[in-house]
């Protein structure tokens, strides 16, 4: 018993050392960069590519071997689409960045949509409404894959697809601000019963087109992967009544399921068909069978679980928040699921990513994963430079650990990305709460230093001891 437990952990060992050198301690980072250079240019005027070789040489030295960004659309295409030309400036600015990525030894892993739609399309044809986002997405994701895919092997097409049908058509908090006008959230349009679904539905279909278009004409001489983003809480039944656990089901269906089910079998989750009935969108059976298997790998981001009980379903005022009949608070009687970050959505709760991982195995045919993102914020505080952030170092230690867990339980993790390396513009939020694991001092010239949590990654990666990780 004990050689066979020894023998267990001897192999975990070893595919997890594979997978934090082969991709894994890609460790983090994102877009967030990205935005975060965006509104480096809008709120200081100061040209972008500024801090490129000093952040790279930061991620170089603390030991990580990937770097995960994405490209801005508009950036490459002004107006949206291929027949408005090209920006050179553009394409320069990420070869520069990949250049300066790969010649630091960094892989690349570029996601494609990051929540930055061009305006240009939203005014033309209501942007992700329309099924005339499937060509200009593909257009544009071809764009990428002929300019940068002779040196990017990870393409993810979407990033939280969940994230923009909902905070961009159900409440209204992110782009582009649209809701039924019976709620609170003075919205300039919407419908939060359907539109949510349609927004998924077309964000799916273009994922499913840029992915074919990859495999048709680049993937066999580029011989890169391609993917998409699918976030998602864990969810955990408020009491042990069936009705509860019926409920968690619901919950993680709406939120997981939605996307998982349609790439895995081309069809929507039983359950969402049920509750939502004729206001779910239809795949035809060629969408169906474009979706289904759609990708090579499923990035997934985990940030936060919680409580789900099952409430009575609504027949007025319908929005796709409560077509579940769940509701999901983050305590039970009174107690939360864990400490609360700078985020009022995030409570820390590791075992939700373990949990999260096994669930995925199970269900959607043991896929290959990258942990594209996971991390924790913390709240500004304007008269500090916050290097002490104990907090995020707990974070990362207990996620990874639980990750080794599951990776020892046979889910292929193959990559693990933290949010973020840089604290960044955190959309709705603004610069009011921090993510990173390296400080920007906003106040003195975006001034970047080292917190407690990228020292810890460095002596984490560089010492090559995985036992240091958390037991659980
Ligand atoms: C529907 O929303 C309106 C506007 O907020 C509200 O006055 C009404 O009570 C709601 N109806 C139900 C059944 O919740
Ligand atoms: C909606 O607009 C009103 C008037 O401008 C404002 O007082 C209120 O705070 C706004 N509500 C939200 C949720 O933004
Ligand atoms: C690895 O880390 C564990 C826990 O911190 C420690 O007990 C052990 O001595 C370390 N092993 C090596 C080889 O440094």
């Amino acid at each position: 018993m004990k050689i066979l437990w020894r023998i267990g952990l001897l192999f975990a060992g070893v595919v997890f050392r594979q997978v934090l050198y082969l991709g894994l301690a890609h460790l983090l980072t994102s877009m967030k960069v990205q935005q975060w250079k965006m509104a480096e240019d809008q709120a200081y005027g100061i040209p972008s590519l500024r801090n490129t070789p000093e952040d790279v040489a930061t991620m170089k030295s603390l030991g990580f071997d990937a770097y995960r960004f994405s490209i801005s659309w508009s950036r490459l295409l002004p107006r949206g689409h291929l027949i408005g030309g090209v920006n050179q400036k553009g394409i320069d600015y990420y070869n520069n960045l990949i250049n300066e990525l790969l010649a630091n030894g960094i892989q690349p892993f570029v996601t494609l949509y990051h929540w930055d739609l061009p305006q240009v399309l939203e005014d033309e044809y209501g942007g992700l409404l329309s099924s005339k986002l499937v060509d200009d997405f593909r257009d544009y994701a071809e764009l990428c894959f002929s300019k940068f895919g002779d040196r990017v092997k990870h393409w993810v097409t979407f990033n939280e697809p969940l994230t923009v049908a909902t905070d961009g058509y159900t409440n209204g908090k992110k782009a582009p601000g649209r809701c039924s006008n019976w709620l609170p959230f003075n919205c300039t349009g919407g419908d939060s019963s359907t539109e949510p679904y349609l927004a998924a539905h077309n964000q799916l279909l273009a994922h499913a087109a840029a992915v074919k278009v990859y495999r048709d004409k680049y993937q066999i001489s580029q011989m890169g992967q391609i993917g998409i983003t699918i976030n998602s809480e864990w969810l955990l039944p408020m009491t042990d009544s069936i009705s509860d656990l019926n409920a968690v089901a619901r919950a993680i269906s709406f939120e997981y399921d939605w996307f998982m089910e349609p790439l895995k079998s081309g069809s929507y989750p039983a359950d969402m068909v049920a509750y939502v009935g004729k206001r779910l969108p239809q795949f035809s059976e060629d969408e169906s069978l474009l979706v289904k298997g759609s990708f090579d790998f499923i990035g997934v981001n985990y940030y936060t679980s919680k409580y789900a009980t099952n409430v009575p379903c609504k027949t007025e005022n319908l929005s796709y928040s409560t077509d579940s009949c769940v509701m999901r608070t983050p305590d039970r009687n009174g107690i939360p699921i864990g400490p609360r970050s700078g985020s009022e959505w995030l409570y820390v709760y590791p075992r939700g990513i373990h949990d999260l991982l096994l669930y995925t195995k199970n269900k959607f045919n043991d896929p290959v994963i990258y942990i594209t993102e996971n991390g924790v914020s913390e709240l500004d505080d304007t008269d500090r430079i916050m290097l002490e952030d104990d907090l995020r170092v707990d974070y990362f230690n207990n996620h990874l650990a639980f990750i080794k867990k599951a990776i020892m339980k046979g889910v292929k993790v193959k990559g693990y990305f933290g949010w973020s390396l840089l604290d960044n513009f955190e959309w709705d939020d603004g610069f009011a709460v921090r993510f990173g694991m390296v400080y920007v001092n906003y106040k003195d010239g975006l001034e970047r230093s080292l917190k407690k949590s990228a020292m810890w990654f460095k002596e984490f990666l560089h010492s090559g001891n995985y036992s240091q990780l958390a037991a659980f």
